[in-house]
């Protein structure tokens, strides 16, 4: 009888769910991050050095350089997260190393939280705790602190996959008319289901939505998408909000515009040089910041961790994981 191959080796770059390291250890011969300090380049090269499975997450430098130094162990990187665009997925592939992700079980909650950006900057709740904070608040005025409804306002959506589709359901129950920008339109039904029209031409959507979401992912297309000039197209009274990469707006240009009253606001949870972020942007009154917490629940982060998990344990039994990155989609 042959002797049971031994488990494989997988090393795990930050600290995960209780539960989903304890599944990780019962199949695996894993090796955690309980101090969950991110990895530093030495300690990312010594992983693909040792390791049949990379499990690493955003904020991990997955670059050229670092796979061209793997070892020929190495056979996958299961990305703990939807987005991959801190991996050289080609570079990977051209070295025959397979990349999967965990995309959908976060998108409720990402659209959740994005709703909630919606909310937050035309009704100006950072300004509002802010001022609670500093014991500031002298009692209600009938002036005082007034937004802009949402009701009636476009809303544009920048990428209508799976979270854009999700924040459209919701916005509508706010009474937002939908608009969106997408490579593909959505299906006659779909469209019709969510009242929402595309724009083939972004310039042109810019020029006339109230509220600007970016829910596209960050690829060498999408890198600053949203430009000084396309921001200059957006009204003045116009607030964007981020919960896809900060990479995809000109972070410059937009604080440049929000100093200088060029649009109403922002409501971000991404940044461009994130976890930096800059103390222009801090110090504005009219933008509400968030630290990159789109998919955090308990729920999501679980969800997350099951489907990389089933990913690798499909790859390792000779199949393609479910959620394999194919080059051809990015
Ligand atoms: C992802 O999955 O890429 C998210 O940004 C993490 O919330």
């Amino acid at each position: 009888m042959p002797a049971p191959r031994p488990k494989a080796r997988v090393i795990v770059t930050r600290k995960l769910p209780d539960q989903i390291e304890a599944r990780l250890g019962e199949l695996f011969d894993v090796e955690l991050n309980p101090e969950d300090k991110p990895f530093t380049r030495e300690q990312l090269h010594a992983a693909v050095q040792r390791a049949e499975v990379l499990a690493p997450t955003l904020g991990d430098p997955i670059d050229g350089a670092l796979l061209a130094s793997a070892g020929p162990q190495m056979r996958m990187i299961a990305n703990f997260g939807a987005g991959v665009d801190h991996i050289d997925v080609k570079s990977a592939v051209g070295r025959g190393i397979t990349v999967s992700n965990t995309p959908g079980v976060l998108t409720d909650d990402t659209a959740d939280l994005a709703m909630a950006l919606i909310l937050a900057a035309p009704r100006r709740l950072a300004e509002g705790v802010k001022l609670l904070q500093e014991g500031r608040w002298t009692g209600w005025t009938p002036t005082f602190l007034m937004g802009r409804q949402l009701k009636g306002k476009k809303l544009g959506i920048l990428g209508m996959g799976r979270i854009g589709q999700a924040l459209a359901h919701r916005a509508r129950a706010f009474g937002l008319e939908i608009h969106y920008h997408n490579r593909k339109p959505l299906p006659a039904a779909q469209a019709e289901e969510l009242g929402a029209t595309h724009w083939p031409s972004l310039d042109q959507m810019l020029a006339r939505v109230d509220i600007l979401s970016v829910n596209c992912p960050y690829t060498p297309a999408t890198y600053h998408l949203l430009s000084s000039r396309s921001l200059k197209l957006m009204k003045p009274e116009a607030y964007i909000v981020n919960t896809a990469r900060g990479e995809i707006i000109d972070e410059n240009a937009l604080i440049r515009m929000l100093e200088a009253g060029e649009l109403a606001g922002a409501a971000l949870d991404v940044f461009e040089d994130e976890p930096y972020i800059n103390p222009r942007l801090r110090a504005l009154p009219n933008v509400f910041l968030l630290p990159h917490m789109g998919s955090a629940t308990l729920e999501s982060r679980v969800a997350m961790g099951e489907k990389m998990i089933l990913n690798i344990h499909t790859f390792l039994s000779g199949h393609t994981p479910p959620d394999k990155v194919l080059l051809a989609a990015l």
